[in-house]
């Protein structure tokens, strides 16, 4: 498994991560990716990927994708799920169903913290739900609740 940053040439990969993400729950149905990816709510997460503050790794098994971390800034006017300041990125992260257990996720979050640190952000936040096992991997990673509601915790880590 190889890490490597992401570029604006990994904008529809990065799509597909986003839209693991968003349905992480292997109970919740699984709408075509266009229509969710369409949800205003999400377009703030892909669209124009690569401008100023974005950044983010990608992780690669026999050359092809399998899984990233990135963020993005957001301002207090348009959000994201787990704004905290418009100085402090906001983290995505999913692994391909095939590639997750296997320590990527871990490793890529890692990653992409320490990118984040060498562009000079002191911290990333996230946004996570409550019964999504992978806020045991934040917690790890030394992320911390701020705040909760409905469901869902925003964390951040100091970097
Ligand atoms: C979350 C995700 C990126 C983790 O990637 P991964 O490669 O599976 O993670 P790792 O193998 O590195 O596991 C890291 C830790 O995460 C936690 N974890 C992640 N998924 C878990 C699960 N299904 N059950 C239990 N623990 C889990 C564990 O603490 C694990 O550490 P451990 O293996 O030492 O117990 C991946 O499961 C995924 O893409 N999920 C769907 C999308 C999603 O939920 N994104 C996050 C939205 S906030």
């Amino acid at each position: 498994m190889n890490i490597r940053p992401a570029t604006k040439d990994d904008v529809q990969f990065l799509k597909k991560m986003l839209y693991e993400a968003a349905r992480w729950n292997p109970d919740w149905p699984r709408e075509p990716i266009e229509e969710v990816l369409a949800d205003p709510v999400l377009v703030r997460y892909h669209q124009g990927w690569g401008r100023e503050g974005d950044g983010g790794v990608v992780a690669e098994v026999e050359g092809a994708p399998v899984g990233a971390a990135w963020y993005r800034l957001f301002t207090a006017e348009d959000p994201g799920y787990g704004f905290v300041d418009d100085k402090i990125p906001e983290l995505s992260i999913a692994v391909v169903p095939l590639h997750r257990r296997k320590g990527i996720g871990e490793a890529l979050l890692r990653s992409c913290m320490v990118q984040a640190r060498e562009e000079g952000f002191q911290a990333l936040s996230l946004s996570v739900a409550v019964h999504n096992r992978s806020r045991m991997m934040y917690q790890k990673a030394g992320f911390e609740k701020v705040d909760e509601s409905g469901g869902n915790w925003t964390m951040v880590a100091n970097l």
